[in-house]
């Protein structure tokens, strides 16, 4: 069946709104690729006068759906468990007591200015909506250093277990993979695939890629690092011995050589000055009295006419009736309070499974700044704690607070150990990194999302039976799987045809796509409702998504019930 541009357009428009048509025309080339520091939402100023929403959970997906709400005129609650807002965007700092379900209460005692952001710890640059808010409540942002060549990769197959640089193990995986190709087109075995001019610019390439030397072998480069560094007079510089090619291949180094290439990893990135808690604090201060704290939600029912929920507030049981709710808790929570969410969001709700993410973060003198010139950035060893998570907040000056594990416990067995031996496990991954610094971390603070109250995990894994947004590829590795191919891209091997993009192309048997459909007068909002989750921008885009619904029903319900106009003009 033939669609034109326009009906094609229109239809990802109809589907997912204006920020989808509008990355559509990007695709297809209509307009210029901008950043779009904000989805507009389409709605009449003041068209939510009059109308009440109740929004549980006071996370970014909430705090922005208030926000946002508000601005349109309409009446909003938010009931939040906690006595902060945030959710997971939660930054402990000296003074903080943390309780986790099933463990002593850890008190924090770190110096003063120190922090860790235990939940969200960065803001990509192309997640533009985050990036904005911060912009509009005058959120002080700095550069988050993701990564930096001074870190170490270590296995204990490669090189005798001692780590090695990011800049030795990317650039002599280069050199060598490089020298291969090189030696496969010298050796005519690709001359089916390149045509002969395209085969000597392919070789010059090599030759600078690699860098090769005039035989085409890869001896070692500057980019690869120095066991003696330049100096001064006569103080030559002595290239490191390039890792060799075995090896390389044997410590499966390349999972943390690439981390920073992921889309949604790579630089620039940017962290909140003080901590990642300055946004919903931010949010809450314009918010005020909106949002209540020490709410906790016990029954959410439809009624005739809107929504009644439940809630327990210090202790004394109230309730609050509205025309719409917009539901920002965690799957793991939403399933243990009675509700009327119908029977498709139910099963959703029931069987989905959620990540346990833990960090373990420690004070310490900034060894690494000051013994091995690593400023920010992480670093990652194949077995116990990984990856060390260096921070960017604080450089130069004596101590800072550095993470050594962080990862989803549930695929692990760090699950299965106790309080003590996890601490333990983290303090020896810093010593196998960075030998006789591992007694040099103090402080320890642990937090696991699965055990943290109002989550019972960190993000979600899977829609049920086995759905995900994402996959782990053999690696262990999280990999999107519901990216569209670009229009007009033909997959070798296929029988041909474009490929349109989807509004909502996943894997996951229709589980995620009935999770986010409203089931008016109730819609879920949060990361687990968008495609980038376990990001605070999927529970801002969830949440925006959520407004411009509630807008177009609010006006839909309007014009059905307004008296027929026919015989006007
Ligand atoms: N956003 C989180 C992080 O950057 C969790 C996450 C990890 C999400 C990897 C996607 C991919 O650590």
């Amino acid at each position: 069946m033939g669609l034109s541009r326009r009906d094609f357009l229109m239809r990802v428009g109809q589907a997912g709104g204006y920020s989808a048509a509008f990355v559509a025309m990007q695709g297809l080339g209509l307009v210029e690729h901008r950043a779009v520091a904000q989805a507009r939402i389409e709605a009449a100023p003041g068209s939510g006068n009059g109308t009440t929403v109740v929004i549980l959970g006071g996370g970014i997906s909430g705090l922005v759906a208030a926000y946002e709400l508000r601005a349109l005129g309409y009446q909003c609650t938010v009931l939040e468990a906690r006595s902060r807002p945030g959710g997971r965007n939660w930054t402990v700092r000296g003074g903080d007591s943390v309780v986790l379900n099933g463990m002593a209460a850890q008190r924090c005692t770190w110096d003063t200015g120190h922090y860790q952001n235990f939940g969200p710890a960065r803001l990509p640059s192309i997640h533009t909506h985050m990036l904005n808010y911060c912009r509009k409540l005058g959120v002080e942002l700095q550069v988050e250093v993701n990564m930096t060549n001074s870190a170490f990769l270590q296995n204990d197959k490669a090189n005798d277990g001692k780590a090695a640089t990011m800049r030795q193990v990317a650039n002599d995986t280069r050199g060598h993979v490089s020298e291969l190709l090189m030696k496969c087109i010298n050796a005519g075995a690709l001359d089916a695939e390149i045509t002969s001019a395209d085969r000597e610019r392919m070789m010059d390439f090599l030759s600078t890629y690699g860098p090769l030397n005039d035989a085409g072998s890869y001896i070692g480069d500057d980019r690869a690092g120095y066991s003696r560094t330049p100096g001064a007079g006569d103080e030559a510089g002595v290239l490191s011995v390039p890792l060799d090619m075995h090896t390389l291949l044997d410590a499966n180094f390349w999972e943390g050589l690439l981390f920073d290439q992921a889309f949604d990893q790579q630089a620039t990135m940017f962290q909140p000055v003080g901590g990642m808690d300055r946004i919903p604090y931010a949010f809450a201060k314009s918010l005020g009295s909106l949002v209540k704290y020490n709410s906790i939600v016990s029954e959410i029912r439809k009624t005739s006419h809107g929504v009644v929920v439940s809630y327990v507030e210090g202790g004394d049981k109230k309730s609050i009736q509205a025309d719409y709710c917009l539901c920002g808790l965690p799957l793991t929570i939403l399933r243990n309070i009675p509700n009327d969410l119908t029977e498709s969001h139910q099963k959703v709700v029931r069987e989905s499974e959620y990540a346990h993410a833990y960090k373990v973060a420690w004070e310490s003198r900034r060894f690494w700044e000051e013994d091995y010139n690593i400023y920010g950035g992480l670093e990652f060893c194949n077995v116990g704690c990984s990856p060390i998570w260096f921070p960017s907040a604080g450089m130069f000056t004596d101590r800072g607070v550095v993470v050594s594990g962080y990862t989803d416990e549930l695929d692990s067995s760090f699950a299965t150990l106790s309080y003590r031996e996890k601490l333990e496990e983290s303090r020896k991954s810093m010593e196998r990194l960075h030998p006789g610094h591992g007694k040099e971390l103090e402080k320890p603070m642990y937090v696991g999302w699965g055990r943290v109250s109002f989550n019972e995990g960190s993000w979600i894994q899977s829609y049920g039976s086995g759905d995900s947004l994402y996959k782990k590829d053999k690696h262990g590795r999280r990999k999107r799987v519901n990216s569209a191919q670009a229009p007009g891209i033909v997959q070798k091997g296929s029988t041909g045809g474009e490929k349109q993009p989807t509004a909502a192309a996943t894997e996951t048997n229709g589980a995620y796509e009935a999770l986010i459909q409203p089931d008016w007068p109730i819609m879920l909002i949060g990361d687990h409702t968008s495609h980038l989750v376990g990001w605070q921008e999927g529970a801002a885009l969830s949440a925006l998504r959520a407004v411009q619904a509630i807008s177009d029903h609010v006006k839909a319900t309007k014009l059905a019930s307004a008296p027929s106009r026919m015989n006007q003009s």
